[in-house]
């Protein structure tokens, strides 16, 4: 079956390594279509959404091996610029590759990567964006073709933050004629490791981490060997997993740069989280009583994609709570899943209150997309008697073996 198995009730101990980042891997591999030779790619996690974006560079013609956790990609037989239907509608981030092939082959058709339950996700953005660097978009019913005889630079003031479209403009701007600026450009860790990616091959990048980017083109980038940076989503989960089924966890490799926010409400939660040199140690399982209040937002605010993990930790440990969801509109989809399992949330406009119970209970629940689904496996891990989460495929476009590393943890799960 298609699902996860667990048994609660077991805290947690040891060590866990924190697989590379997908929200970083996913630009850099599609940067790579902007050199003509072979990029080596060191910690790419073992997930489906990589898995997607190898076989979409296949697709154009590009050789694509796997060496563990290295990808080495050769773009200098890239072929094609139409990408398969079939892999677009899977995975939304291939609209990065957009700004990526209009700059080294000028032309891209492709269908509109699909919305998905945490909202519409529209690319307006992107393709207006990109119109006004000199692409000549033609839109229709399912698709669209772009051209672009050669991208200049421009300065853009976006309208708000987009993780996607500052990514998409970046990809676009590093070969572009003159100087391209993006502001409000977005300043999340994973566009920091793509602007660090860009600038080894020897790309014009000024304010890396800040929201004003300045890219100054160039002829030609050269290949290069990267490492992604460890995944501060996946770390942030596995954070919660023990504020929720207790014990202490050492996360080696997390982030720690790039974890304060999230570190902090875990703190507010009543967790002891400590920094070491080369991880994070969390212990204990959430407590107190005083209410928690939680707003995502844009870096280095709290991450939307941790919103479900810890809407998890206050429902399963007594937390009164206020979450604000200000990025996704659609972002609450776990609630009706987690209420099967005796969770007490209400749900008003983009607002949830939790008010959480001392203890939930097992049952059978239905992951939607990749972060609730694995905000469901946090909850069961703490939930007494037995749970199922089905559509785990969804969980595994994000998560690294999360079944045999929660084991290795100590917790009861198995494959259903
Ligand atoms: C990236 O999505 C991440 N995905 C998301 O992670 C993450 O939640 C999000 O950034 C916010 O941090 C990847 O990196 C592959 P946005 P993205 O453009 O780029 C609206 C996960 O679980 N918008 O910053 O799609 C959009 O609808 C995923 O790993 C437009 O309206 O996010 C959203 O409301 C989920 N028009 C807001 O902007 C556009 O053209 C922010 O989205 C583009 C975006």
């Amino acid at each position: 079956m298609d699902a996860v198995r667990i048994y609660g009730g077991n805290c947690l101990s040891g060590q866990t390594t924190i697989q590379g980042s997908k929200n970083a891997s996913l630009p850099i591999l599609a940067a790579t279509l902007l050199i003509n030779g072979i990029c080596e790619i060191e910690n790419c996690p073992d997930i489906s959404d990589v898995y997607h974006m190898q076989r979409l560079l296949e697709s154009l013609g590009c050789r694509v091996e796997r060496e563990d956790s290295l990808v080495r990609v050769d773009t200098s037989c890239l072929r094609e610029s139409n990408m398969p239907a079939d892999s677009v509608g899977v995975m939304r981030s291939s609209i990065m590759l957009l700004g990526a092939l209009l700059a080294r082959t000028g032309s891209v058709r492709m269908e509109y990567p699909g919305g998905c339950v945490i909202g519409a996700r529209p690319i307006d953005l992107h393709l207006q964006s990109l119109r006004r660097m000199g692409v000549e978009i033609d839109q229709q019913e399912l698709g669209f073709s772009a051209r672009a005889a050669g991208l200049r630079g421009i300065v853009f003031r976006l309208p708000f933050v987009s993780v996607g479209v500052t990514e998409n403009l970046l990809l676009a701007a590093v070969l572009a004629e003159g100087m391209t600026v993006i502001e409000p450009a977005a300043r999340e860790p994973e566009i920091q490791a793509l602007c660090e990616f860009l600038i080894r091959a020897g790309a014009r990048i000024e304010g890396t981490g800040s929201d004003r980017l300045v890219i100054h083109g160039v002829e030609k980038l050269m290949p290069v060997r990267y490492r992604v940076p460890a995944d501060r989503i996946v770390a942030g989960t596995y954070m919660c997993s023990c504020m929720c089924a207790g014990g202490s966890v050492f996360l080696k490799d997390a982030p720690v740069r790039d974890m304060e926010v999230v570190v902090e409400y875990a703190g507010k939660l009543g967790a002891v989280v400590s920094y070491e040199s080369d991880g994070i140690l969390v212990a204990g399982r959430a407590c107190g009583s005083l209410p928690c209040a939680l707003r995502t937002g844009c870096y280095p605010d709290f991450p939307t994609d941790l919103q479900s993990p810890f809407m998890v930790v206050m429902a399963a440990s007594g937390k009164r709570g206020r979450i604000e969801e200000t990025v996704f509109e659609n972002r609450f989809r776990i609630v009706p899943e987690l209420m099967k399992m005796g969770a007490d949330i209400s749900v008003q406009g983009n607002t949830a209150y939790v008010n959480g119970v001392r203890r939930l209970h097992g049952a059978v629940v239905q992951a939607k997309e990749l972060r609730g689904g694995a905000a469901l496996v946090v909850a069961a891990l703490a939930a007494e008697g037995t749970s199922i989460v089905t559509n785990r495929h969804y969980i595994d476009r994000g998560y690294e073996d999360i079944v045999f590393r929660l084991r290795e943890l100590g917790a009861k799960i198995e494959l259903a």
